[in-house]
């Protein structure tokens, strides 16, 4: 079992979520983030956290955003670690309420903490 990041996440990235992970699993794009599935203990606390409702225990991801599961696996393994909030994307109000974003997802990493 894992928590999964979906696409509600793109071009939001509030990061919220990372303050409250007990054990640094969020990993860092340059418009999402991913959790590890290796580290993540699915404590659930981040859940909660997220203004935009993006996280989901695997077992619950939507069957639209079933693609995430593997995205969240593969890109945990190229993107930096990522432990504390930067505030959200520029554009984030508008990218809160669109759906079909998942063309929109950069695989470039983001920033290093
Ligand atoms: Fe993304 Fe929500 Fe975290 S928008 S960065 S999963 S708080």
């Amino acid at each position: 079992m894992t928590h999964v990041v979906a696409e509600p996440c793109v071009d939001c990235r509030y990061t919220d979520c990372v303050e409250v992970c007990p054990v640094d699993a969020f990993r860092e794009g340059a418009n999402c983030l991913v959790i590890d599935p290796d580290a993540c203990i699915d404590c659930t606390l981040c859940v909660s956290q997220c203004p935009v409702g993006a996280i989901f225990m695997d077992s619950d991801l939507p069957p639209k955003w079933a693609e995430w599961l593997e995205l969240n696996a593969r890109l945990s393994r190229l993107w930096p670690v990522i432990t504390k909030a930067r505030g959200p994307l520029p554009g984030h109000e508008a990218a809160a309420t669109q759906e079909s974003k998942r063309d929109r997802l950069s695989e470039r990493p983001g920033s290093r903490d």
